[in-house]
């Protein structure tokens, strides 16, 4: 049986002015999930956009959002994640003074949860909480901004959870962000990832062009997925 491989556009680099059509858009041309990038200028030196957001997209479009909290703290911001219309939640572990608690509370509140992890950041977080979690998400640049060069070393990274999913037998969605692109998606997902944001490389992509324009390049990345076993 072939793989699920799911295309996750990062609405961070999409045009704000028009952020509903944008979302339409990208769905239509084949897209899988939306990943919603919120920043606070404190966990990361950016600011981007909250819940407000969230419930505004939500009636626009039936599509599953992946929300990404770069922010700290983390727990008091979920229920209202979760009452905007956000399918998952994740949040770094570092940001969070108790990890098993902000994991119970996005479940809680009706969503799917995930660990983020950074470039530098330990896997030991994994450790004790494997079963509360339905995707690990490894950033392969330093967050904060869009548009960044992948970190070649995240590919050892993915292989390492890629083995530590496999062993505990859950199916946890691998997901990885930065830099993900045409030419290197088939070998991050060869390195064992099956969820891939791009934010610059999907909707960079389309700044030209009509309606729908995001088909081809989601179709590039599908073809170079299609090429791994
Ligand atoms: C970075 C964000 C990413 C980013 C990805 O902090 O979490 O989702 O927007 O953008 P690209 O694909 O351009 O690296
Ligand atoms: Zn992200």
């Amino acid at each position: 049986m072939s793989k699920t491989f799911r295309i996750a556009p990062s609405i961070l680099s999409a045009n704000f002015a028009k952020l509903g059509q944008e979302v339409t858009d990208v769905i239509a041309s084949g897209a899988d999930i939306i990943h919603f990038d919120v920043m606070d200028n404190h966990y990361v030196p950016n600011l981007t956009i909250g819940p407000l957001v969230c419930e505004s997209l939500r009636p626009v479009t039936d599509a599953f959002i992946d929300v990404h909290l770069m922010v700290k703290p983390v727990d008091r911001i979920i229920p209202d994640f979760a009452k905007a219309g956000a399918n998952m939640i994740t949040f770094h572990p570092e940001a969070s003074e108790h990890i098993d608690r902000s994991l119970a509370l996005i479940r809680e509140c009706g969503c799917k949860a995930g660990l983020v992890f950074n470039p530098g950041t330990s896997l030991h977080y994994l450790d004790h909480v494997m079963d509360k979690l339905d995707m690990i998400l490894l950033m392969s640049v330093n967050p904060g901004f869009g548009g960044q060069k992948f970190i070649p070393e995240t590919l050892n990274k993915i292989r390492a959870v890629r083995e530590r999913i496999n062993a505990s037998g859950r199916d946890i969605w691998l997901e990885v962000d930065g830099g993900v692109k045409i030419d290197n998606i088939a070998e991050v997902a060869r390195a064992g990832a099956d969820v891939f944001v791009a934010g610059s490389a999907v909707f960079g992509a389309g700044k030209d062009s009509d309606a729908h324009r995001y088909d081809s390049v989601i179709a590039a990345l599908r073809a170079e997925l299609a090429g791994v076993a």
